[in-house]
């Protein structure tokens, strides 16, 4: 178990930024938008005050929780800036250019950080939720939000969509149907359910848990900083 090369990921994601939103909702047809109104509603209940989104790519997910938690202070980092200047015109609040395998802040500096389809393109996915974990203040969360693989009637006609179908339309869309096709192949890799949670467990976090949308095609995982 490992992760991706970052400069593959960071020249593929320079190449979609212009496109990227327009793409992920026409591929998901929209349940992208849906989940990460479910993570903003997770986070309100939380209610945090200094909250760092790692990888936050074109800022979607920063954005619902600002509308979320407009007391909140929010912070968007990625390390691809072509990505981050997307986020910068769309309103995030604050953002940095940082690799999330070694952040630039200190110990504890927030009481949540998130990040959304973002863990699965990083290097080494074990140290990432160490170097996340290292910056939550005890009592503090970290949510993830990825894609995992659905079991059952969904898992064949899914695998197909995603391995035949996605990349050809992408390719359309964005003319980079290869970054696409990376996405089926790191989907594939990519642990998920318990395999997950002991990844965050092994990072420092407890009350683990895991909660499956739209029948385990993505996935939210939660745990507490302990
Ligand atoms: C699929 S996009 C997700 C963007 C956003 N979070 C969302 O929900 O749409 C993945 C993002 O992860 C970023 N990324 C991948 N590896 C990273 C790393 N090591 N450090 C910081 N950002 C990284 C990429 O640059 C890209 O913007």
């Amino acid at each position: 178990m490992s992760g991706q090369d970052p400069k593959f990921v960071k020249g593929a994601f320079a190449k979609i930024a212009d496109r990227y939103v327009m793409t992920n909702h026409v591929l998901s047809m929209g349940t992208d938008i849906l989940w990460r109104k479910k993570v903003g509603r997770i986070v309100q209940a939380w209610n945090p005050e200094r909250v760092l989104d790692v990888a936050t790519g074109t800022g979607d997910l920063a954005l619902e929780i600002q509308r979320k938690c407009p007391d909140a202070k929010v912070l968007g980092s990625d390390f691809c800036p072509e990505m981050l200047a997307h986020a910068e015109e769309s309103g995030v609040q604050e953002t940095q250019v940082a690799d999330a395998m070694n952040l630039p802040f200190d110990d504890e500096s927030f009481d949540l950080v998130t990040v959304a389809f973002g863990l699965r393109n990083m290097e080494n996915w074990e140290g990432a939720l160490r170097e996340m974990s290292r910056v939550i203040q005890v009592g503090g969360r970290l949510l993830v939000l990825d894609f995992s693989q659905p079991r059952g009637i969904l898992k064949k006609p899914y695998g197909f969509y995603l391995n035949r179908v996605l990349p050809k339309i992408a390719g359309l869309m964005t003319g980079e149907g290869e970054a696409y096709q990376y996405l089926a192949g790191s989907i594939g890799e990519f642990p998920f359910g318990k395999e997950m949670l002991r990844l965050f467990e092994k990072a420092g976090l407890s009350e683990c848990e895991c909660e499956l949308l739209s029948g385990g095609i993505a996935s939210i995982y939660t745990g507490l900083k302990s």
